[in-house]
């Protein structure tokens, strides 16, 4: 009976000092676990005579009972305590304003690209990419521009530098998007139904010129296509984008890579200084079109001979201004909050060509 008294004191101080629930499950182990001290004590009682079995019986089964309620009594002190740190850390002043969150707005480059890309896609063209760093065979030879074709004057090409004595021609900027005809060509080979919008490069600066500047270039190629499915491609394309039927006007043209070439102009007119876009009987220049040279669709892996198609590049920076009456090109990079403010779009409307391409 002795003993018990020891185990008592041993245990109930140890639980007071617990430090954790853990700390806690080991001293219930000790004790009252199957292995534990006073389970064993329990055993031994079937060796004793009666007498001693029922006054050591009863003190036991008392003691059980102690540690067991200290045992519940320090585990909820411990509980208590847990809850009261983590509200201490985790409090929130609910009265507290709110923070005031920036709102962004879409900028017209990137709505017109989606608008664009929607009306293309509802036609059936994927949306191919290409790099903005391009070799100049990519730029210029397999576009049919020879080394001293006068284009690759015109282009006002921004070059990578190269080492000193590395004679390897420069890589360049890509001066349009026309270069992912090619490699559109030769990853998917043909038939092929693309547009490819991006970043090009041009050392060019004045109110409607930028060093950088946005195209996208539109490439199908398949057994018959002809200028007449360009012609309607285009139209079709035109007069979505604008939301009114637009006429087009072919004017022959000349680019490398089309033979023929066609540049498009839109039926517009001037009332009051206000352009109108589908009406009047004036005419203004959008893009460069036309037939895809044999010599381009061979440099894309393709034989000339079984398959034609059409190709067109459009500037996208300068459907933006027209669309959305924007005056200046060159305010289009400056990020200027007011400006990006007041020409920019609401995040959540994503244009397609069901449910509306911009509001
Ligand atoms: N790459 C031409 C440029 O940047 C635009 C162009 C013209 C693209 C005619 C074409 C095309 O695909 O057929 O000026």
């Amino acid at each position: 009976m002795d003993g018990l008294d020891a185990l008592k004191g041993k245990y109930l101080e140890g639980i007071s000092g617990a430090g954790d629930e853990s700390a806690l499950e080991e001293i219930r182990l000790a004790a009252l676990g199957k292995k534990g001290e006073i389970s064993l004590k329990m055993r031994e009682l079937g060796k004793m005579d009666p007498e001693q079995r029922q006054a050591t019986g009863q003190a036991l089964n008392a003691l059980k009972d102690e540690i067991d309620t200290a045992l519940r009594a320090k585990k909820e002190a411990l509980g208590d305590a847990a809850l009261d740190a983590r509200l201490k850390t985790e409090w929130l002043d609910v009265t507290l304003p709110g923070r005031p969150r920036g709102q962004g707005t879409i900028h017209p480059v990137s709505q017109v690209t989606d608008e664009v890309t929607a009306i293309f896609a509802d036609m059936g063209f994927a949306v191919a990419e290409g790099p903005q760093i391009e070799s100049d065979w990519y730029n210029f030879d397999a576009l049919n521009i020879a080394p001293e074709h006068p284009a690759r004057q015109e282009h006002d090409t921004f070059f990578m530098h190269r080492d000193a004595g590395d004679n390897r021609p420069p890589h360049v900027l890509r001066t349009h998007t026309s270069p992912v005809q090619i490699r559109a060509m030769q990853d998917q080979g043909a038939p092929i139904r693309v547009i490819a919008p991006g970043r090009v490069y041009r050392m060019d600066m004045d109110q409607t010129h930028a060093p950088m500047f946005h195209q996208i270039e539109g490439l199908a190629i398949d057994r018959d296509l002809s200028m007449a499915n360009l012609k309607w491609v285009l139209e079709e394309f035109l007069s979505a984008f604008f939301e009114t039927r637009v006429a087009t006007r072919f004017r022959a043209s000349h680019f490398p890579f089309t033979e023929p070439s066609a540049e498009v102009d839109i039926q517009c007119s001037w009332v009051g200084g206000q352009l109108r876009i589908g009406e009047g009987d004036g005419w203004m220049e959008v893009l460069g079109s036309g037939m895809v040279h044999p010599h381009v669709l061979r440099a894309g892996g393709i034989d000339p001979e079984e398959w034609q198609g059409f190709a067109f590049g459009i500037g996208i920076d300068r459907l933006a201004m027209l669309k959305y009456g924007i005056p200046d090109l060159r305010a289009f990079f400056e990020s200027d909050l007011r400006w990006l403010r007041h020409y920019g779009f609401a995040s959540l409307d994503m244009p397609t060509v069901h449910g509306g391409l911009s509001r």
